[in-house]
């Protein structure tokens, strides 16, 4: 028999291959409860312990199905009750379904024709997103691959909004962007991609919170406007990576108003907090926006990944990304066919696995997420404040708690920890202190699991001295 037939999609093979997922999940499932994080392969050892060559030849069953596992079972356990670090992280069922579904049917999701009813699905979450954010007119939008690509897409509509002609003809107008000290790379990293150049979106100062500071903001547009430039985007973070700090929306939004510029807020992070009554309050004016990202693989737990970006602007949109294409958009209307609004032409559905989980648990359910969330970081920051040892460098209505043990050189504890098995936490920096950042972003944890890492912390500092 070919070989190649024996990977076809033939309802016997895969049937077998469910049958060898489910042996592998419930493998790792076990060994995630027994063991939380895994003691890192060094990468020069991998060759001889994993299975890892590509040969000429097929292999036989129980060699595939060992070198599978044995791949599976020693990759970083992300989902585990000691992963805490970067800022996603636990494993939400009804999500992960969804997105095994979204594999299984292999939809792109640029047309009705080839989408079917999953573009509707899609639509129906931009559409509540777009609502919970409080834009007035109809919200438009799209989901592509991360966050880092969201934002890249708001700074796109700007730039074409500004310097109409820079599409066609390259740029013509002076355009400079602001963004904070504290914002995600990826905004400098859009301008390279969006031809404006890294120098030409400037970094404002942050204040002792790390919230940009609007006065430096609008010093620093006026001197720009005074040299010939034309400020054009603002980026607002709201849930800065290193202390999850929300730039203040409503006060940034009338600057841009004044100076006539475009508001994309990078709630890639933190903007989940829509969903909660208690927190929304975090970034309130997040209706004056004129793009807002948002990344659903965050805080709310989907698998990664599932980045939204909205905005009220639906003719900003189609002029940045339309195109026409004749081998694609064979049927039904422009809206409809969403390839018309997005970034990629093939398109992963990566609105099932939200939908399956917002479906599952309603909107209160979502809110309640963030809410735990938050009352874990709160039993972080308590403890912490409690214990002379500890020294807290961030601050409340924030999930990231940034800490020093015993004066005990960060870098080198968080490393040992993750060397030695122990548990993966990360560190960070903010103006000039370094510190362990302990993300409270895994829903499925409790109360013992945050005392659990100090006490992991303790006891292994400990065996340093
Ligand atoms: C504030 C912020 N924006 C954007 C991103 C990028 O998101 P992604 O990792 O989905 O590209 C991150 C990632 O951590 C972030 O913290």
């Amino acid at each position: 028999m070919p070989h190649y037939l024996l990977i076809i999609d033939r309802p016997e093979i895969m049937n077998k291959d469910f049958e060898l997922f489910n042996r592998i999940a419930h493998k790792l499932l076990e060994s995630e409860k027994e063991t939380g994080v895994v003691k890192p392969v060094p990468f020069d050892s991998l060759k001889t312990l994993l299975d890892l060559d590509l040969e000429e030849e097929a292999i036989n069953d129980e060699q595939f199905e060992k070198a599978l596992t044995d791949l599976v079972l020693n990759t970083p356990r992300t989902a585990t009750t000691l992963f805490f670090n970067q800022l996603f992280g636990g494993r939400q069922s009804k999500a992960t379904l969804g997105e095994l579904l979204a594999v299984f049917l292999n939809n792109s999701m640029y047309t009705y024709k080839v989408g079917g009813p999953m573009i509707a699905m899609e639509k129906n979450i931009l559409n509540k997103v777009g609502e919970l954010i409080g834009f007035k007119t109809e919200t438009l939008g799209t989901i592509a691959a991360g966050g880092s690509m969201t934002n890249y897409m708001g700074m796109m509509m700007a730039r074409d909004k500004y310097d109409p002609e820079f599409r066609n003809k390259g740029k013509q107008v002076p355009l400079v962007g602001y963004t904070s000290v504290e914002c995600h790379y990826s905004v400098a990293k859009n301008a390279t991609f969006c031809g404006i150049g890294r120098d030409n979106v400037k970094k404002i100062d942050s204040d002792e919170h790390g919230k940009i500071s609007v006065s430096a903001l609008e010093t620093q547009i006026q001197k720009d406007i005074a040299a010939g430039l034309r400020p054009f985007f603002v980026n607002a973070t709201a849930g800065t990576t290193v202390m999850g700090a929300f730039d203040p929306i409503r006060e940034i939004s009338a600057l841009c108003k004044k100076y006539d510029m475009w508001l994309h807020v990078d709630g890639a992070y933190g903007a989940s907090v829509m969903f909660s009554d208690k927190y929304r309050h975090l970034m309130e004016g997040s209706h004056l926006a004129d793009s807002v990202t948002f990344n659903a693989h965050k805080m709310l737990g989907t698998p990664i990944t599932c980045s939204i970006i909205v905005t009220p602007h639906k003719k900003c949109l189609y002029d940045s990304f339309s195109n026409e294409a004749s081998y694609l958009y064979q049927a039904d209307g422009d809206d409809i066919n969403p390839g018309k609004i997005s970034l990629q032409c093939g398109r992963r559905n990566d609105a099932l696995k939200f939908w399956t989980m917002w479906k599952a648990i309603g909107t209160k359910g979502l809110g309640e997420i963030v809410d735990h969330e938050f009352h874990l970081a709160d039993v972080a920051r308590d403890y912490i404040r409690t214990n002379s040892d500890y020294t807290l460098y961030s601050f409340d209505d924030s999930i990231n708690i940034c800490f020093n043990y015993k004066g005990i050189s960060p870098e080198m504890l968080c490393n040992r920890l993750y060397e030695e098995g122990k548990l993966m936490v990360g560190y960070g920096k903010f103006k000039g202190d370094t510190f362990i950042r302990l993300i409270t972003v895994n829903s499925g944890n409790s109360e013992k699991e945050i005392l659990n890492l100090f006490k992991i912390i303790e006891e292994f500092a400990d065996t340093l001295s």
